[in-house]
């Protein structure tokens, strides 16, 4: 028997990255998998993605569909129930960021940033608790950062942002808990994927290796480990949760 035999996930931004081997890692396991993605660039990745999650034998589709806006949160999450038929899991993984010192940062920056990371996950999961509240029965997962819990120069609207994630994720998890709805939230700390292509060019990413007491950057595989756990059963008595999966870097 699979881990999640059965259940529907619907994850976001999952065309690339850590987003795209959360899809696949869960659709392993036995989960039908929704997924989004923003730009019409990314609709080939989305395309090449469904076929790949398909042929593990378990039901896939992608979905164009901002996470930033509200409106289009709600149209999505009900297509979702209308094709699937449930949500069991939502993971809450689209994510950007417009780094930049404070001096420079401009307004319009910020609000992005505050949007895309931290108002979707608002936006998803205001949706998805009706259908998880009826089911009595739910994992909401929400990508946190290292950064939301440590900050770092030159990411205040980023570290903003993640680190509302997590008192998102505390506050959901004490009113749902009840419900049998479970809310947690990961902390990456540096994971080789597109936004941090940076890492593999010289000096900096040098500087944040020296850092990782398990001396390497992470694969968005292991990320995706962290979350089927928490996805999972395995989790049934973890809710409120923050999990640093950093290779225990301290910054
Ligand atoms: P990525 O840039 O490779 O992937 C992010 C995905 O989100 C992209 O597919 C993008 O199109 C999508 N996206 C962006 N805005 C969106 C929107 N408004 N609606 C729907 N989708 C949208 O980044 P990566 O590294 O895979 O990051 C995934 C998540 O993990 C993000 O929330 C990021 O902040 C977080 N994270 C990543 C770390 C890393 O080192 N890579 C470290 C800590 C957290």
């Amino acid at each position: 028997m699979k881990l999640l035999e059965g259940k529907v996930a619907i994850v976001t931004g999952a065309a690339r990255g850590i987003g795209a081997a959360i899809a696949l890692k869960l659709a392993e396991q036995g989960a039908h998998i929704a997924f989004t993605y923003v730009s019409d660039s990314s609709a080939d990745k989305a395309a090449v993605l469904e076929a790949e999650i398909k042929k593990l034998g378990v039901n896939a589709k992608a979905y164009k569909a901002n996470a930033a806006d509200f409106g289009a949160c709600e149209i999505l999450v009900n297509d979702v129930l209308t094709n699937f038929g449930a949500i069991d899991i939502c993971v809450n993984n689209a994510g950007i960021s417009k780094d930049n010192l404070l001096l420079r940062m401009t307004a319009e920056q910020w609000d992005e940033v505050m949007d895309t990371n931290l108002k979707s996950v608002f936006n998803m999961t205001k949706q998805v608790i009706r259908p998880m509240m009826k089911a009595k029965s739910g994992s909401i997962i929400n990508m946190s950062s290292i950064i939301g819990i440590r900050g770092n120069a030159g990411q205040s609207s980023y570290a903003a942002s993640k680190a509302g994630i997590i008192g998102f994720t505390k506050s959901i998890a004490l009113e749902l808990g009840s419900r049998n709805i479970r809310c947690n939230a990961i902390a990456p700390g540096f994971i080789e994927t597109d936004m941090t292509h940076y890492l593999n060019e010289g000096e900096a990413g040098k500087a944040f290796l020296d850092k990782i007491p398990l001396g390497r950057f992470g694969k968005a595989e292991e990320i995706a480990n962290t979350t089927l756990y928490l996805a999972s059963e395995l989790s049934s008595y973890v809710t409120g949760q923050v999990i640093s999966a950093c290779g225990g870097l301290n910054i």
